[in-house]
């Protein structure tokens, strides 16, 4: 959930913590702190609430002097955003620091077991639970600070991503991780740790994932040491080359992460499919679907599993696999499934759907579906994250670091992901026509110059937005493969500007929500020339009836829909399964506008963060 950087080499370490809190920032912004060691034994701890920028301007003017270091930035799951809770935490007699991304389950019966031993405790958290027994461990046992902390480790319940310094040895970090994520850069006689590889871009390309339940010495005068907690068994020291470039960590002149990457994605829906459709549009070819020919042709049914907007596109998977392969497909919250003591054989297949590939729940349900003999696939955009790598196969988006708390362009590259899923899926079970397979490919391949006509919209939208800043709820409806468009509008919207809004099926407004209707309350209604266009007028003539005010999404040209709704967003025709991919775009825009109109700092919503690798 928070961002965790630290270094150890021979430059000096605060220039490349600070600049990895501000590239880890979208991760959790409570608060920041970071810890540095001077080579006579000070240790340097510095912590302030709220964003990087306060840190950094706390720090200005001391001494930040130091060639190790660990650096946080927090997202609170055990007392307020201040500044004691902040981390990095220190023990007791001053002498170990501590960052963590995670939380301690049994953080309770610890703190009260070190209470008896004379402890005393100055934060809320559960982080400075482990430091202080670190501390503890290591004098009473007179031991090393690495042995201490697997000591502490073993005794710990829950999930972290941990670095840890001590003041009087300026040679040692030691990491850790259970179930969060940890990544260690190797450079030239430098290491970085880091809880994704933002920081260490533009460093060092080689990168090492650290794997669940490994510990690792890093000691800038000796080789670097990873090993399990349990038991201390050796592992080998798989390094990876990191493909990512600073370019794609910038706003590169866009205000915002959000908006770059909303105007990004006529590009990385091209990167999406690159590869993937053969230039007749006949052939769809996804590796991990190909190469698994059995298991989807002899599945009985398969399960997505997802949280949010992951979710959301989990939602319109659905629909495209059974329309194309003819197989039953149930969706699952990750959150509902993992403890739902869900009904999995080996004859199902589970789709995992993350941004990130970090995300708790949905990393639990994966383990789940593993253990009950489900074939798992996952559909992630970061490469080399917990959900691809405990997958049995699966496809990544390719669309590139997503930054911007609100997903933007990692929705519309897992409905295409998907699209091309239920295509090559129902190739292989030849359960869709060539016929299909041609137009729907031919309109995927078609996307990016589309959408770049949809771009168009973003004046018009910019204008519109301004007279929604009074809103206080807002409706999003959508019928077919846009119900779940109307969703993630809804979820955009709420996230970003904190007006509540809803998302719904728009037929069944009838059954209750109409009641809420009044000039007070816009809805927005998807209403593309589908099979469902007729049903759909009809809904927003019923929201008209009742004085509602209706921003219709609707295709180009249609002059009806004019003559209705009180504002319409005109956009291209495409088959019905692609509009959800087009339709996102206004949707998006629309959201990000009325927050930027009220003031709302888009990128780092209140209360929420990136990826979410706590329950
Ligand atoms: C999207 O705008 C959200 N911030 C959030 O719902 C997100 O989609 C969810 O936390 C799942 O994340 P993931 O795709 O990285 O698993
Ligand atoms: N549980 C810790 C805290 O509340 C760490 C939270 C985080 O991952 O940022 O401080």
């Amino acid at each position: 959930m928070c961002g965790i950087v630290g270094y150890i080499g021979h430059k000096q370490a605060y220039n490349i913590l600070i600049q990895g809190l501000y590239r880890l920032e979208y991760r959790g912004y409570d608060s920041a702190g970071m810890a540095l060691i001077k080579n006579n034994g000070i240790l340097n701890v510095y912590k302030s609430k709220g964003k990087v920028a306060n840190l950094e301007d706390e720090i200005s003017g001391k001494d930040y002097e130091g060639t190790i270091g660990i650096a946080h930035t927090r997202w609170a799951t055990h007392g307020i955003p201040n500044n004691t809770n902040a981390h990095p935490h220190t023990s007791q007699n001053g002498a170990i620091a501590i960052v963590h991304n995670g939380t301690i389950e049994n953080y309770n019966i610890l703190k009260e077991a070190l209470i008896r031993h004379g402890y005393t405790f100055s934060s809320e958290t559960d982080t400075e639970v482990l430091v202080q027994l670190i501390e503890y461990i290591k004098i009473k046992n007179k031991c090393t600070l690495f042995e201490a902390v697997r000591e502490a480790l073993k005794q710990v319940i829950g999930a972290y991503a941990i670095a840890v310094i001590e003041k009087d040895n300026p040679n040692v970090i030691i990491a850790a991780r259970k179930s969060s994520p940890l990544i260690i850069g190797v450079g030239d006689d430098e290491t970085f740790i880091a809880s994704d590889a933002t920081p260490i871009v533009g460093f060092t390309d080689k990168v090492i994932y650290l794997k669940d339940n490994e510990i690792a010495v890093i000691n800038r005068n000796a080789p670097l040491q990873i090993s399990s907690i349990e038991n201390n068994e050796p592992s080998q020291l798989d390094i990876q080359e990191l493909k990512m470039n600073v370019a794609q960590l910038e706003k590169g002149g866009y205000d915002t992460f959000m908006l770059k990457e909303i105007f990004e994605q006529a590009n990385t829906l091209k990167d999406c499919i690159r590869g993937r459709i053969s230039d007749n549009y006949e052939q769809i070819i996804l590796s991990g679907v190909l190469e698994n020919k059995d298991k989807f042709i002899n599945a009985n049914r398969i399960v997505i599993v997802a949280c949010g907007t992951s979710w959301h596109a989990a939602l319109i998977g659905k629909r495209l696999i059974q329309e194309m392969c003819l197989l039953p497909v149930e969706v699952e919250y990750a959150s509902e499934f993992r403890y739902g003591n869900p009904f999995i054989t080996n004859h199902d297949i589970v789709i995992a759907i993350s941004q990130s590939g970090e995300t708790a729940d949905t990393l639990a349900a994966v383990q789940l579906a593993k253990s009950k003999g489900a074939f798992v696939y996952g559909i992630c955009n970061v490469v080399g994250a917990s959900i691809p790598r405990n997958t049995d196969s699966g496809t990544y988006i390719h669309v590139g670091p997503e930054i911007g708390v609100a997903s933007t362009k990692a929705f519309t590259g897992q409905v295409t992901v998907l699209t091309l899923l239920a295509l090559c899926a129902g190739q292989i079970r030849k359960t869709v026509k060539k016929e299909t397979v041609q137009e729907i490919a031919k309109g995927l391949y078609q996307m990016p110059e589309i959408i770049q006509d949809v771009f168009k919209l973003d004046e018009t939208i910019r204008n519109l937005s301004h007279t929604f800043t009074y809103a206080r709820n807002f409706l999003y409806l959508g019928r077919g493969y846009n119900y779940p468009t109307a969703l993630e509008g809804a979820l955009k919207l709420k996230e970003i500007s904190y007006i509540h809004a809803e998302g719904y099926p728009a037929a069944e407004i009838k059954h209750g929500p109409i009641a809420l209707i009044d000039k007070e309350m816009p809805s927005v209604i998807i209403a593309p020339n589908d099979s469902l266009y007729d049903k759909i007028v009809s809904n927003v003539q019923q929201v008209k009836a009742r004085g509602g005010f209706v921003i219709a999404i609707t295709n180009k040209g249609n002059t009806a829909m004019k003559q209705i709704a009180d504002y319409c967003l005109e956009i291209p025709e495409v088959p019905e399964c692609l509009t959800p991919i087009v339709v996102s775009v206004p949707l998006q825009l629309l959201a990000y506008y009325i927050a930027i109109y009220k003031g709302q700092d888009v990128d780092r919503p209140r209360n929420l963060a990136k990826s979410v690798t706590v329950e």
